[in-house]
């Protein structure tokens, strides 16, 4: 098939590189404003220039994969489905709520297949740990542990247009809870702080996080998360159960290091980032994705369900503004 994509940034590239090693996938068609992305993406992956959104789909594409920057989301999901083009977005759908929920009313009836890109729900421990809930073989959870640190800051003028960290990257704990646990989050208490660079606290941001989620079920989830973490890109959940507890990321590659005698473990290389974490989770999804585009499954994350995490992400944002409690009820009415 031939697949278009839109944005050839940091994960733009890297979703061109897993594109063309799928067998699936014969031919790419890339745009971007940056000309020097596209030239690069023509000689590295044998992929065609397009001059514009529009050129890419016009030129006969069988699908298309968002990875522009977020402010452009919106737009480049509605001229797919203009067009009648399934679309694999990248997260979040819109830069604000609003936004979203506006491009959910625009495609609802569309008929157009839109996956959007919550990676987590690919990797292998995540789908296990979600078999493991579903399998009934924890009984009912008390409390889950979701983590995501950064190994450094992105620069200054990502986190000015990023929404904040809980939008920008505690979304994807936020997406997975909701994913793996089956439950919806109903309240949040936030909290955050800054000891690192400067930049983060000046533009109204924490660069370090902690949420704790009230599960529909009453199950309580805790969420950290940083943007400094120095041993590495650290993803890991925790589920407990009143019969079993299970970890996702408890591996050999967990940027962590044990001060117990004669504990060797972790003993492998940290992780350096989520290219490296995510790899085959990525290579997972955009397969799914080739599956969408010809017809043999359904989105398995339609922006109804991503907006979901979106929610969470608003209500832990006022949550840490206001110091208090916030439903996820009052955020979705306001
Ligand atoms: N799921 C994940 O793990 C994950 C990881 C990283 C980024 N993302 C998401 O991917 C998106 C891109 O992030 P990034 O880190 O690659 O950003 P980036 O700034 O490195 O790249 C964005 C690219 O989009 C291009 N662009 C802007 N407007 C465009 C348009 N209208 N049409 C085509 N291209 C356009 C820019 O020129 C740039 O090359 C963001 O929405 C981000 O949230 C998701």
């Amino acid at each position: 098939m031939r697949i278009g994509i839109l944005g050839l940034g940091r994960i733009g590239v890297f979703h061109a590189e897993t594109l063309s090693r799928l067998d699936a996938v014969e031919s790419l068609v890339v745009a971007d404003p940056y000309r020097d992305a596209v030239t690069a993406a023509v000689e590295r992956f044998g992929a065609e220039a397009a001059a514009s959104p529009e050129a890419v789909l016009a030129a006969g594409v069988d699908g298309v994969v968002i990875a522009a920057a977020t402010d452009a989301h919106p737009s480049l999901i509605l001229a797919a489905v203009e067009a009648g083009v399934p679309v694999f977005c990248e997260k979040p759908v819109a830069r604000t709520m609003k936004e979203g929920v506006e491009v959910l009313n625009a495609v609802r009836d569309s008929g157009v297949e839109i996956q959007i890109g919550y990676n987590r729900r690919f990797d292998a421990g995540f789908v296990a740990a979600r078999a493991a809930v579903r399998s009934g073989e924890l009984g009912p959870l008390h409390t889950v542990r979701s983590t995501t640190l950064d190994p450094a800051p992105p620069p200054a003028a990502y986190i000015a247009a990023s929404g904040g960290i809980f939008r920008d990257c505690s979304v994807h704990d936020f997406d997975i809870i909701r994913w793996v646990t089956g439950r919806e989050v109903t309240e949040v208490y936030a909290t955050g702080s800054n000891r690192g660079e400067p930049y983060i606290a000046e533009a109204g941001d924490a660069d370090t996080t902690a949420a704790i989620l009230t599960l529909d079920d009453q199950t309580l989830a805790v969420v950290s998360n940083s943007r400094h973490n120095a041993r590495g890109y650290d993803v890991r959940m925790e589920l407990h159960g009143f019969r079993d507890s299970i970890a996702v990321g408890l591996e050999d590659k967990l940027p962590l290091r044990s001060v117990e005698p004669g504990v060797t473990f972790p003993a492998g290389t940290p992780h350096d980032f989520f290219m490296d974490r995510f790899t085959e989770a990525y290579r997972a999804e955009l397969s799914a994705f080739t599956d969408v585009v010809a017809g043999r499954r359904t989105s398995p994350c339609t922006v109804a369900d991503a907006l979901e995490a979106g929610w969470i992400a608003e209500a832990c944002t006022l949550s840490l503004r206001e110091h208090r409690t916030v439903t996820i009820e009052e955020v979705r009415g306001a």
